[in-house]
């Protein structure tokens, strides 16, 4: 059976969205394993960082195309890393849940009675972990929408703007999920492996960039509209 053209550039999509995946994979797995050690729980954080990686290249997109007219050509993936970097998710979800509830892991992340400092102020774990349950269940049905019978429904007008409000809020609970737990590394040096500023540490602030240029884009837009 002869595949339609749009099936065609599909995959091609689908294709070249998992070649730059795998990548930034190798890049990211490297960092981590450095850092933070090759052991049992490298492949979690490895999940859960190109989770947040590859939504944040699908957020910003839009806003590097309107400031800087470059990545025109790349609008059309956003959907492609958004699924891709949900999938992540998903998976780093149900290896955490794993973790936490089939085998006790040894590292305090995995223990609900854990308490994080955050500025001298003592944060339960349950805490972070609903963050992470939120922002999976909101990136889930962003994933949902994004089925073409949901779009046609909603039209794309509609969709677009459900998508960028919700994947804004789901990126901020995300961040808080993993602020949480790392924070108290981050501000002690001491604590870094080899010396190397925490993974999550440059995707925190990574993220903190993609809010803020979504921020300017908003501000940007609606002086051009008074
Ligand atoms: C049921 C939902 C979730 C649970 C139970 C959960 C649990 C965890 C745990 C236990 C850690 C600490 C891992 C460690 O230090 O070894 C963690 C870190 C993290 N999580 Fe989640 N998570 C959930 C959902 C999510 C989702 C949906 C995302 C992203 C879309 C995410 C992104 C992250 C990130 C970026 C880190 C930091 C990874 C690192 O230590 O380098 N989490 N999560």
């Amino acid at each position: 059976m002869a595949l339609s053209p749009n099936a065609k550039t599909m995959i091609r999509m689908w294709l070249k969205t998992m070649v730059f995946a795998l990548m930034c994979a190798v890049v990211w797995g490297i960092y981590i394993g450095l850092e933070r050690g090759f052991n049992v729980y490298l492949i979690n954080r490895l999940f859960a960082t190109m989770a947040v990686f590859l939504i944040m290249c699908s957020l910003s997109l839009a806003s590097l195309v309107y400031f800087t007219k470059k990545f025109t050509k790349l609008l059309g993936y956003r959907m492609y890393l958004g699924v891709g970097g949900f999938f992540f998710g998903l998976s780093h979800a149900l290896l955490s849940l794993f973790f936490y509830i089939v085998i006790e892991a040894e590292s305090p992340a995995y223990f609900f009675e854990q308490q994080w400092n955050v500025f001298g102020i003592m944060i339960p774990n349950q805490l972070a972990f609903l963050f992470g349950v939120l922002s999976l269940i909101v990136f889930g049905f962003m994933a949902f929408i994004s089925m073409k019978r949901f779009i046609l429904k909603l039209g794309g007008l509609l969709w677009r703007e459900l998508l960028r409000k919700f994947g804004f809020f789901a990126l901020t609970t995300v961040l808080i999920h993993f602020f949480i737990k790392d924070f108290n590394k981050w501000v002690d040096p001491d604590s870094w492996g080899r010396g190397l500023p925490p993974s999550n540490l440059l995707l925190f602030v990574l993220g903190l960039f993609v809010l803020l240029l979504r921020i300017a884009l908003s501000i940007s837009l609606s002086r051009k509209k008074v």
